[in-house]
């Protein structure tokens, strides 16, 4: 396997780097990263390449036996290429143009830029493209991060206009789509066409989410653009990209298309975090990236201190970076790399703790790095990295699209909905009962399925809505959240009963909806003679062939459903009409596993198991136990009895 750093030789003395190599050698680094932010030594001046710095230290890299991953610098413009053409900044929405002196600052649709970026990509293949030591490339760093993903400028409008253009043809066909004769906004010139800049009142729902299809593929096309010119200019070298959490206008799945490895960046703090994440928040962060991957899947930036700019928030404990190391191999990182060697003395980044102090001596983080490079070796012997143990069927998958997303995040319709928070909320609870996940993109989530769950489905084209009709007569459980199928792919409300084109899957009607604040809940009464508590919103369900499961003691329609479960065809749809609490959900996850043939398999709190491919020589499965909490605490793990977690420890059960 694959571990190691990210390393900054640029910015040390020379004379450091043999000393910073051996300690490397030592904790069993055999993979680095380099230059992604390096333009300006690469390209002093336009057109001028020097490579002599980094042919050295990947000299003597290579001596050592480390293999480099090279990035593309394009994430940071030099000064000299903005101070000549500043429109390369990106607008933001109010209209202002960013300042030089971050980075990602750029326009996706800039030609300009794109040219430059091609220059300096070509430059770099042409040197290193046919070169053993370079394994791969990263493509530029965390595309869309920090507000980069959309841009507001005049080069953008005109874009935008192209791509509807394209995408519709004429302008009657855009008009008609968008209903433009709410407000009279019909177009009768593409080039009236507006970003959606601040105006009285709000813009136009379709318009809007076309915004961030378009800006979403201006990304792509900028990441394509790049990847072209290395598969034409190097052979035998990988191309991946370094993602981040869901959350900016880019397309993952359309992206990793693109790409041979899909690339994470796992930080389970940063900034101001005050406490230490819950197991399941970085097991979604991973089972995101490993699910629209599709592809090998490696962590290219894994954190080893605390992080954070201009604040520090909480202190990864002794022993909690080997957990977080731990988790993301159990949930199939193929490769481990980790931010950043040397902690920065200058620069915005001096408070993002790396493996050595400032001070270069190879202190407490140093030796927890080398212990994590003894647990990736453990962890070889013991496991196929990338694998997962269950086979699919015994899964749980999660399904989500980039444009569902989207049109949350433009309407979200309750002051307290945030569409994140409400997908954790089905995570969670399915987590807390032991539930292997993969979240995917629609396009593979239905096969060989037998539990599918969908958060908050809001817009679904038809094509969704037939393949989730289609998994549940034939056999499948759907567990699906509020507004179901409300919008269609042009972000308008379907002009059917809610859910939209699902009544009969479902067995209900949505009679009536509600938005609770964030300070309103309704009281449940569950079939088990249980109370709950719904929040967020209220989908009052009618039913028509369903069972209510959960029924609404109060809000604007008492005493109808608010959780309901329908035989259809062969299969089951569950309807959950509100934000359930946690012990609800449980309940509710809990049946719907049943009920699927999948095992819960109830865990203590902070607590997580994850299965590993190969089989113990007892033909048991092998068992990596976490505990993510500072206690000690006891596990009962399938076949093997009580197992005892340490504080913060990774144990292998059945090797
Ligand atoms: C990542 C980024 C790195 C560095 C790091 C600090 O998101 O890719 O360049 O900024 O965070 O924690």
């Amino acid at each position: 396997m694959r571990f190691g750093v990210d390393y900054y030789p640029e910015q040390w003395p020379k004379s450091r780097w043999d000393q910073d190599i051996r300690l490397m050698r030592e904790a069993g680094v055999n993979t680095v990263r380099l230059g992604e932010f390096a333009w300006s030594i690469f390209e002093p001046e336009e057109g001028r390449f020097e490579f002599g710095l980094f042919d050295e230290v990947i000299e003597k890299l290579a001596g050592a036996g480390i293999a480099v991953i090279l990035g593309t610098p394009t994430a940071t413009p030099p000064a000299l290429l903005v101070a000549k053409d500043p429109t390369v900044l990106l607008v933001r929405q109010d209209g202002r143009r960013v300042s030089f002196g971050g980075r990602r600052e750029y326009c996706f649709s800039h030609q300009g830029y794109r040219g430059h970026s091609l220059r300096v990509v070509r430059a770099l293949a042409d040197h290193y493209g046919h070169d053993p030591r370079i394994i791969g490339w990263q493509i530029d760093n965390e595309l869309g991060h920090e507000g980069s993903d959309q841009c507001f400028c005049e080069i953008c409008r005109h874009e935008f206009a192209n791509w509807l253009k394209r995408k519709y043809g004429t302008l009657d066909a855009l008009n008609e789509a968008l209903g433009a004769v709410f407000w009279n906004q019909t177009y009768s010139a593409w080039d009236q066409i507006p970003l959606p800049w601040p105006t009285i009142g709000q813009h136009n729902p379709l318009l809007r989410l076309e915004h961030r299809r378009f800006a979403a593929s201006q990304v792509t096309s900028f990441l394509k653009m790049q990847v072209e010119v290395l598969r034409q200019r190097t052979s035998g070298q990988f191309v991946t990209h370094n993602f981040i959490q869901p959350g900016p206008a880019i397309d993952q799945p359309a992206m990793a298309r693109e790409l041979d490895i899909v690339g994470f960046d796992n930080y389970p703090v940063w900034g101001e975090s005050s406490e230490a994440p819950e197991a399941w928040q970085p097991a979604l962060a991973l089972d995101f990236a490993r699910g629209f991957a599709n592809r090998p899947f490696w962590i290219i930036e894994q954190l080893i201190g605390a992080q954070g700019w201009d604040v520090l928030g909480y202190l990864p404990r002794p022993g909690q970076a080997r957990l977080w190391a731990a988790q993301a191999l159990g949930h199939g990182a193929e490769a481990l790399i980790f931010f950043r060697w040397r902690s920065a003395v200058f620069g915005t980044e001096e408070f993002c703790h790396g493996v050595l102090n400032h001070d270069a001596s190879p202190g407490r983080r140093y030796e927890e790095f080398k212990a994590i490079g003894k647990l990736v070796k453990e962890f070889e012997q013991l496991a196929v990295p990338g694998s997962a143990g269950t086979p699919e069927a015994g899964r749980v998958a999660f399904g989500w699209w980039p444009d569902n997303l989207w049109a949350w995040q433009i309407q979200p319709q309750s002051r307290s909905f945030s569409f994140q928070r409400e997908f954790d909320r089905f995570y969670q609870a399915f987590f807390a009962l032991g539930a292997e996940i993969d979240l995917l993109p629609d396009d593979r989530l239905w096969q060989g399925r037998k539990l599918v769950v969908l958060p908050v489905p809001m817009l679904m084209r038809q094509e969704q809505r037939e393949a989730l009709r289609a998994f549940v007569e034939r056999g499948g459980v759907v567990v699906a959240g509020f507004r179901v199928g409300v919008k269609d792919e042009s972000n308008r409300v379907v002009e059917s009963a809610l859910p939209g084109g699902l009544e009969d899957v479902f067995g209900v009607k949505v009679d009536d909806y509600e938005a609770l604040d964030a300070r309103q809940t309704v009281n449940l009464h569950l079939a088990n003679g249980d109370v709950g508590a719904g929040s967020v919103w209220c989908d009052y369900l009618l039913p028509i062939t369903a069972e209510v499961l959960a029924v609404y003691a109060g809000g604007a329609r008492p005493g109808l459903g608010a959780v309901t479960i329908n035989r259809f065809g062969k299969g089951l749809a569950y309807y959950v009409g509100t934000a359930l609490d946690e012990k609800t959900f449980s309940f509710i996850a809990k049946e719907a596993m049943l009920r699927a043939g999948l095992e819960p398999f109830v865990l203590p709190p902070g607590v997580e198991v994850r299965r590993l491919a190969l089989a113990s020589r007892s033909g048991l499965p092998v068992y990596m136990v976490m505990n993510h909490k500072p206690d000690e605490v006891a596990v009962n793990v399938p076949g093997y009895g009580e197992v005892v977690g340490e504080p913060y420890g990774v144990q292998f059960v059945g090797a």
